[in-house]
């Protein structure tokens, strides 16, 4: 399971140098991804969950426009207080920055919701029912992050060497979606630095006995054709 307070000291340390960090043009396009994969229309409400420090924010302000809202929530106190400088910098209006974790916090009936690099919370029961319970019905639900490669082995204790300074738990590191796509329709898993990344998409609001695997559409791009194990075509 996670462990909230080695989240908080984990984050405490590495916030002031976290979006260096993070900033390889492969989770770049990770990011980018993802945020295709929203489909945001101008006006919606987006939650983004464990938001950090706002790495997405630009671009959720982008397609949502002037007339969306935007609701960050973070475990992390010193996360925030850069997200919080990015928007104040960024001059965004409707921006709402909540310190809780997800599985306490009290959240907006989002349009789209975004999970990005939080492996942590998508391995949290409580907290990927919290969400799924605010968004509204038919809500597009997205998550992306880094994952176990298929073929296992070396690669990956060097991936979990890179990931163990931003996780508590390596639980689910082979799928860790499953726990969201189980109550998501629509499932589209997509598989991306040659497996070692992952996006996959949604929508909220159905029974999770008719959310099962039938409706899982498994997607690679075309480089990397490496698709993480349990995922099946449809
Ligand atoms: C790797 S960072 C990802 C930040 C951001 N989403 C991104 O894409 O860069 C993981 C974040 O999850 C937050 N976190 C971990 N567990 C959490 C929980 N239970 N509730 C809220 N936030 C949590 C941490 O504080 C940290 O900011």
């Amino acid at each position: 399971m996670p462990d909230r307070a080695q989240a908080l000291r984990q984050y405490r340390r590495r916030a002031a140098g976290y979006d260096r960090g993070f900033s390889s043009r492969a989770v770049a396009r990770v990011r980018r991804r993802a945020l295709e994969r929203l489909e945001l229309t101008r006006g919606a409400v987006v939650l983004d969950v464990a938001c950090g420090t706002g790495v997405n924010f630009a671009g959720i302000q982008r397609a949502v426009g002037p007339g969306g809202r935007l609701v960050g929530v973070d475990l992390s106190p010193e996360m925030l207080e850069v997200a919080r400088a990015r928007v104040e910098t960024s001059g965004w209006r409707d921006v709402e920055l909540l310190q809780s974790a997800v599985e306490e916090a009290d959240l907006p009936a989002a349009d789209a919701a975004l999970f990005s690099y939080t492996h942590d919370v998508l391995r949290s029961p409580k907290a990927v029912q919290r969400v799924l319970d605010a968004v509204r019905p038919g809500a597009r639900v997205v998550a992306a992050g880094l994952k176990a490669m298929p073929w296992g082995g070396p690669v990956n204790t060097v991936l979990r060497r890179i990931a163990r300074s931003y996780v508590t738990t390596f639980d689910g590191f082979d799928e860790p979606w499953d726990r969201l796509t189980a109550r998501l329709s629509d499932v589209r898993v997509e598989a991306m630095m040659l497996g070692s990344a992952y996006v996959v998409s949604g929508h909220a609001g159905v029974d999770p006995v008719d959310a099962d695997p039938p409706g899982v559409k498994a997607t690679s791009t075309a480089s990397e054709a490496a698709r993480p194990p349990g995922i099946r075509p449809s």
